[in-house]
């Protein structure tokens, strides 16, 4: 199993780092291609091993996939297969994103429920709760949801649904669903990430009528067609990616680093929490700027869906605030296991207390080196981001990070980090 090792020099990052697509916004996108028949072309895809999960769970399905780096091209074949097998889905849980397409397009689906994940429990209730209110008819059975269209695999028709709480992949199960039901969907109380917007545009590209994304409550009139057109998109920057490296050119005084690409309107919540704590953020054109000349200010955090703080970059802004002045409450509010990193952290010196879903955090003057190891992407993320700070570190499971980062360590040695990967290391 590869590690890194990161060998913290007491240099700032500087320079400028390109931003990747975004995994988040590529994942529905390219189970949006089941929708449709014909040839469709996704661009500026990151180089992710999630990417290669979802083009072998398309492949699965019937699909002619063809990945390379930055695009992938999906096909419809000749034979459809509309079941997502335990084997895939536990290898990426936003696999559960084919079952709105596959009940909408084909009138039914068997896909494998995902299980718990590291970061808490992550149940699927919503995502079902809205098919069967479009008429589906859903059971469990060993393992599997197996969702049918009305009367014996017939077409979904348009509900008015609430969401209990904003859930991101169940407002865009039910998204797709609707893109192919009869009449219109009303979803209230609807997630508003950026990710979810695009999946918007995308629909209309196809041909269904979508409005409201990006607020909470969104319109949909289904296709009447049976099938949706292909399309050709080119996806928004990934703005966890972005978030990480602005948090990781704050680390050590005198980092000034331009993320090329990157979206500043994705990252209001994130960029005002760091001009709090002392970090200078601003617009260039088509990238943000991160400089850091002063001390480092100890900032509060409390996630909460989008607009507000994004729990995916939680643990990152955790590790900048182990060497801030002063004390840190961080608050963790969407999921409830994702204090994950702390344990690893405090190896390193970070003097955290953990209590409930708030960890406080008391800034120390230096991390120094040890060897950790993750249990989860973003947890690995702040690791990384730690190790910068320290002399020497190493972080195992580096997969948890091959997932989400695209070439992380040639990014960061591009800004002067000292990165490298070690392959075959111990687990
Ligand atoms: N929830 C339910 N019932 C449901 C669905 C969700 O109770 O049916 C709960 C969850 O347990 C959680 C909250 O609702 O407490 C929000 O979860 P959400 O459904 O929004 O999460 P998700 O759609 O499974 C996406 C991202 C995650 C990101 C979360 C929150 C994708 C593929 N994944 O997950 O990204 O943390 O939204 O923003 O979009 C990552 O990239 O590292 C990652 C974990």
């Amino acid at each position: 199993m590869d590690a890194l090792r990161i060998r913290g020099t007491g240099k700032p990052l500087k320079g400028t780092v390109r931003i990747s697509g975004a995994k988040n916004a590529a994942l529905p996108i390219l189970c949006a291609t089941l929708l449709s028949d014909g040839e469709s072309l996704l661009r500026n895809v990151p180089k992710l091993r999630d990417m290669e999960t979802t083009s072998a769970l398309l492949r699965f399905l019937g699909r002619d996939v063809h990945f390379d780096a930055p695009e992938i091209r999906v096909r419809a074949g000749s034979q459809v297969r509309p079941e997502a097998p335990y084997e895939l889905v536990k290898q990426m849980r936003a696999s559960v994103l084919v079952l709105g397409p596959l009940v909408a397009r084909f009138g039914r689906a068997k896909v494998s429920l995902p299980g718990g994940c590291a970061i808490g429990a992550r149940p699927i209730d919503q995502h079902l709760k809205g098919l069967e209110a479009m008429g589906a008819s859903i059971r469990l059975e060993r393992g599997y949801v197996i969702a049918e269209g009305p009367g014996n695999g017939g077409r979904l028709r348009g509900a008015e649904i609430s969401f209990d709480l904003p859930t991101v992949t169940g407002t865009e199960n039910l998204m797709m669903a609707a893109a192919l039901a009869k009449g219109r969907t009303t979803l209230v109380n609807c997630a508003r990430e950026p990710e979810v917007e695009e999946l918007a545009r995308i629909l209309n590209k196809m041909g269904a009528e979508v409005n409201g994304a990006g607020t909470d409550v969104m319109h949909i009139v289904g296709a009447d067609r049976g099938t949706l057109a292909p399309f050709d998109h080119a996806i928004i920057p990934d703005r966890i990616e972005a978030g990480t490296y602005m948090v990781a050119a704050a680390m050590i005084q005198g980092g000034d680093v331009l993320l090329e690409g990157a979206e500043i309107s994705h990252l209001e919540a994130l960029s005002s929490k760091m001009r709090a704590a002392g970090v200078d953020i601003s617009s260039e054109g088509q990238s943000v700027r991160v400089r850091r000349s002063g001390p480092l200010r100890a900032t509060n955090i409390t996630t909460a869906p989008h607009p507000g703080f994004p729990t995916d970059m939680q643990a990152q802004f955790l590790a900048l605030m182990a060497i801030a002045h002063g004390e840190s409450v961080i608050s963790e509010t969407i999921f409830e296991n994702r204090f994950m990193h702390v344990p690893e952290l405090q190896r390193m010196g970070a003097s955290v207390v953990v209590r409930g879903n708030t960890a406080v955090v008391q800034g120390v003057k230096k991390l120094y080196g040890a060897s950790v190891m993750a249990t989860d992407l973003r947890a690995s993320a702040s690791l990384v981001i730690a190790g910068l700070s320290a002399d020497d570190t190493e972080i195992r499971r580096v997969y948890h990070l091959d997932r989400g980062y695209e070439c992380i360590e040639e990014k960061l040695r591009g800004l002067g980090g000292n990165v490298e990967r070690v392959r075959g290391a111990e687990a």
